[in-house]
């Protein structure tokens, strides 16, 4: 029996068409991250020389959620931590696995990804709610830590998710946040990276990527104190190199099933292929890990 007493009251959500698209898309394209990684990880993973197999993906997915863990420095025995955007929960149960101290609450828009990252989560302190991350029902001044792992980018990495983390974060607490972001506006990008862009944007419902500077500049507005961007791209990059491989195995599975292939697992495997293309042009593209203390 769990025992998790969650500082959150109920709120009106917002409604507006891309969140349409966002939870059209995770209702039928979530089923394909299983192929991604069986621990149900939506990101990208974290290479280390001799500790992750650049050969094993969920190696280094996992270091992923190891990375983020390691940056929000939690004390204390009763701590809790919110992943804005939290997919299937695999952040949160690779937490929990190694933290017998730590609660959990995640946000996603996804009713999917809610009923089953919670069937998943019942041996653990953790929670999966249907809410956006611009607006949550958690309390202000309530959390030990903040997490969003590649999901802010479907905000475009905006003002009002950052200030949502800032507003339910303890003073003195951690916002660590990993994505891919833009090193210049959109306007500046070279062409192949803006085709690239727009594609990728478009296929995975992304408002758009932050621009580095500019998030970071944001974060020091809302009232952050300590703010600390590590470009980890060469990290990130062998499990990028993964998604060719990743997206040929998942085509020829559902070849030898006869399955259909659903739109927007289409769509996901062209974003997936653009994020490889993205990838490659460092000049405009890099993953970031940033940590802002409150
Ligand atoms: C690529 S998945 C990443 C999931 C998870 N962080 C992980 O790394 O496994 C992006 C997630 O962001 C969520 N998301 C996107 N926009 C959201 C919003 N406005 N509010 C809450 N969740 C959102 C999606 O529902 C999805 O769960």
């Amino acid at each position: 029996m769990k025992t998790l007493s969650l500082p959150f009251k109920i709120k009106k959500k917002k409604t507006t068409a891309s969140r349409q698209d966002i939870v059209h898309f995770y209702e039928e394209a979530t089923d394909d991250y299983f192929f991604w990684s069986k621990d149900l990880n939506m990101h990208f993973g974290y290479f280390i020389w001799g500790k992750t197999n650049p050969f094993k993906r969920d190696s280094m997915l996992n270091e992923m959620n190891e990375q983020i863990y390691q940056r929000l420095q939690l004390s204390g025995n009763h701590r809790i931590v919110a992943d804005l955007g939290c997919g299937m929960g695999g952040t949160i149960r690779h937490f929990l696995k190694r933290d017998r101290l730590l609660s959990m609450i995640g946000v996603t828009l996804s009713p999917f990804q809610v009923r089953e990252g919670n069937r998943m989560l019942r041996p653990y302190k953790g929670v999966i709610l249907e809410e956006d991350y611009t607006q949550t029902s958690i309390a202000s001044d309530s959390m030990d830590g903040v997490i969003g792992i590649e999901s802010l980018c479907h905000s475009g990495h905006s003002k009002e998710c950052l200030r949502e983390g800032y507003r339910i974060l303890k003073k003195g607490g951690k916002m660590v946040i990993a994505d891919a972001f833009l090193k210049k506006t959109p306007d500046k990008l070279c062409s192949v990276s803006h085709y690239s862009y727009q594609s990728l944007c478009k296929d995975w419902s992304l408002d758009g990527l932050g621009v580095i500077n500019e998030v970071e500049e944001n974060l020091k507005r809302i009232g952050f104190s300590t703010i600390k961007v590590e470009e980890v791209s060469l990290r990130v990059a062998p499990s990028v190199f993964h998604v060719p491989f990743a997206i040929v195995g998942f085509l020829l599975k559902n070849l030898f099933k006869e399955n259909p292939i659903k739109p927007q697992s289409w769509n996901n495997l062209k974003a997936s292929f653009y994020s490889l293309i993205s990838g490659l042009h460092l000049k405009d593209f890099g993953y970031y890990i940033i940590t802002a203390t409150k």
